[in-house]
């Protein structure tokens, strides 16, 4: 029987159907053992016999492709950053994702975390649970410059959603330009003195703000970042939220997952488990999407 692997660890807990949809294809199916992210060698000894994957975010790396018999990987969300491509190409191994699927969720989220750290909520709610009423003076989101970094889907969505709040929006995208949506692309030296809130979206980890553009922001900025946590430099942003020149951050993605690292030790820092994409309706729709890609590609 065709044995093919799902990585992510919860796969098919928001609903079952797109696991019965490979295995109504004849698939033999191997589920994540291991309950969290698969490491690359716990992925190197399950891929032996397996010819698509269902990926989450372990590390298909060009060694690890090599050694498979991979004929597909349907990564199940939008990012690409855990495949090597250039080597999926290479062994013919053909690479499928869920582009529109997390959309909605994590522009969602953003928004949420957006507010959370306008008006402080995470340093009230620490105070509280240890028995302090403490109110922490916050700020409006009417009359902000927004800059979003990353001008695809989840950017524009975002965008979409901040429009009824009277906010400036600029964006920062290399592969667009001019007025997009309503809104001006600029360079992204350019646009960051004025934002007060920067939320990052863009794809790929290479990194995009690191000491030299955190020299450019306004003081007190409110940074996001739902995209991947390569894009942003962790030390340089942890001396920046030392001196108060970054006021607040929400993180929803690290370089190394799950995170350990410094930010830890900021109240003012909101970290979630990159969970942008996790709602029940997300979850369906997008392993849904991933169960079909491979099917489809495998039959
Ligand atoms: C994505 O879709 O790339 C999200 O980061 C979750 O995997």
């Amino acid at each position: 029987m065709r044995k093919v692997l799902i990585a992510p660890s919860s796969f098919g807990q928001a609903d079952r159907e797109p696991v019965a949809i490979l295995e109504r294809a004849g698939f033999k199916v191997i589920p994540n053992p291991y309950g969290r992210k698969l490491t690359k060698d716990e992925l190197g000894a399950l891929l032996p016999g397996v010819i698509g994957i269902i990926s989450g975010l372990e590390p298909l790396t060009r060694d690890i492709l090599e050694r498979s018999e991979l004929k597909v990987i349907s990564r199940c969300g939008v990012g690409l950053s855990n495949v090597d491509l250039d080597a999926a190409q290479d062994l013919g191994i053909r690479v499928c994702y869920t582009p529109d699927a997390p959309t909605k969720a994590v522009a969602e989220l953003t928004m949420g975390a957006m507010f959370a750290l306008l008006r402080r909520l995470m340093l009230m709610n620490q105070a509280l649970h240890e028995g302090r009423w403490v109110k922490e003076m916050g700020w409006q989101l009417e009359g902000k410059t927004v800059l979003i970094i990353g001008f695809g889907r989840i950017g524009r969505e975002v965008a979409r959603l901040l429009a009824p709040f009277g906010v400036k929006l600029l964006a920062a995208d290399p592969f667009c330009s001019g007025i997009v949506d309503g809104v001006a692309v600029m360079n992204l030296d350019e646009a960051l003195p004025h934002a007060d809130i920067i939320s990052f979206h863009a794809s790929g980890d290479g990194e995009l703000l690191g000491v030299k553009e955190l020299a450019l922001i306004k003081p007190g900025v409110i940074i996001l970042n739902a995209a991947r946590g390569g894009l942003i430099n962790e030390s340089a942003l942890c001396e920046a939220l030392d001196q108060g020149r970054v006021s607040g951050a929400w993180l929803d993605t690290f370089l190394q997952e799950p995170y350990q690292g410094p930010l830890l030790r900021y109240p003012q820092a909101l970290l979630t488990p990159h969970a942008g994409s996790y709602t029940f309706e997300c979850r369906r729709r997008m392993e849904k999407e991933a169960s079909d890609n491979l099917v489809a590609a495998l039959t």
